[in-house]
């Protein structure tokens, strides 16, 4: 069970309030999914996953933001194993990136799982374009479609309507999940599949943490909310796994999008240690006390535990409030439970704030410019 360390002033009544706001909010599915999950779907996941490990050495996941960071996240923690190798594609608009992607898959069998739930991303919308035209050519037009994976809107945006005419095996973001919430849905399922992660099990320990981790999660956004209060204005999560890069990409943009608006929020930064002991960890020590760190605690070796230890001894004395949340296992139990305990707590610290935790008015805005742009 993940235990956090903090034991923060509390308002139980407001707490209950704003999980009953969350299960009624029109973005709340994900709160019930790991116990609600069609299915149907799960089995059209595995066995799409199968058929892509059957024919594909590379499979192309395009996506950015919500479509690509939970799934990448769990891939590369877990580095499971699979004949079928991951590349991800979609998540800038660098040309260079996209030459890159283009050039690994070479001539080697691969298939793509394009995912964006507008349907209307830039980013994906121009990786999906090239790889579309690669697999036409290598393949014709015909096996290039059964090598297509969209996963989208249920009903509508272009990729949507593209996947239908084309006739693109199709799987769904629910209406009710927003991306930054949706590692559980096909969105991160399908490819996390691939690339061999036990999906199961990753479900279970979501599942499980539906209950047990409601009480760890609402102390942590509580304490978040009153150092925030207090003015720190900034959290750095801090690994010791430096295969948790991508897990800190993922939580800095759950924390930065979903608190991050009217002013209000707290910025979300990251570490690895003890690699940025040795850059940041001078900061951290000594410099401006506006933040505060939260030691994601995954079990690990003995060595790597006692700088755990020194980090937190050290950090304190130098004046920077340490909050540590205790991962009790590292794997896809581990994992699936952390995520639904990070969106929880994301979610009801969100709330405290004031904000609404599900919109990203600021990400359309940049989008809605750059379309104008190009
Ligand atoms: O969390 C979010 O909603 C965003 O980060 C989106 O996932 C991101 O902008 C990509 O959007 P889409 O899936 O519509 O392509």
């Amino acid at each position: 069970m993940i235990e956090v360390n903090c034991d923060p002033k509390m308002d139980e009544a407001r707490t209950a309030e704003i999980l009953q706001e969350i299960a009624h909010d029109k973005m709340g599915g994900w709160l019930s999914l790991p116990r609600k999950f069609d299915m149907g779907e799960f089995v059209r996941i595995k066995e799409a996953a199968k058929k892509i490990q059957e024919e594909s050495e590379y499979l192309v996941c395009i996506g950015i933001g919500g479509s690509y960071l939970g799934h990448r996240a769990i891939i590369e923690a877990l580095r499971p194993k699979s004949e079928t190798k991951i590349i991800y594609a979609g998540n800038s608009l660098s040309r260079r990136e996209l030459d890159r992607a283009l050039g690994k898959v070479g001539d080697h069998d691969f298939s793509v799982n394009v995912i964006s739930k507008s349907g209307t991303t830039l980013e994906p919308a121009i990786a999906f374009g090239e790889f579309k035209k690669k697999l036409i050519e290598k393949y014709g037009e015909e096996e290039a479609a059964t090598r297509i994976y969209a996963t989208t809107d249920r009903k509508q945006g272009a990729l949507h309507d593209e996947a239908v005419a084309a006739g693109y095996t199709r799987f769904v973001v629910p209406d009710n999940i927003g991306g930054r919430y949706s590692v559980l849905t096909a969105v991160g399922l399908l490819p996390m599949a691939v690339a061999g992660v036990n999906v199961d099990k990753l479900l279970e320990g979501a599942s499980e943490a539906v209950d047990s981790v409601l009480e760890p999660a609402a102390k942590y956004a509580w304490m978040r909310f009153g150092l925030g209060e207090k003015g720190y204005d900034t959290e750095v999560f801090a690994s010791f796994e430096p295969a948790t890069a991508y897990f800190n990409e993922w939580l800095k943009q759950l924390f930065g999008e979903s608190e991050g608006k009217e002013k209000q929020g707290v910025w979300p930064a990251s570490v690895i240690y003890s690699t940025d002991l040795h850059s940041l960890g001078q900061f951290m020590q000594e410099g401006r006390r506006n933040l505060w760190e939260t030691i994601i605690d995954y079990p690990t070796d003995e060595t790597n535990a006692k700088v755990v230890q020194a980090v937190r001894v050290a950090h304190t004395e130098g004046g920077i409030p340490v909050l540590n949340i205790g991962v009790p296992s590292y794997d896809e139990m581990g994992f699936g439970e952390l995520v639904y305990f990070f969106e929880l707590s994301c979610a009801i610290s969100a709330k405290l704030f004031g904000v609404n935790p599900f919109d990203q008015p600021g990400v359309e805005a940049y989008k809605e410019e750059l379309r104008k742009l190009l």
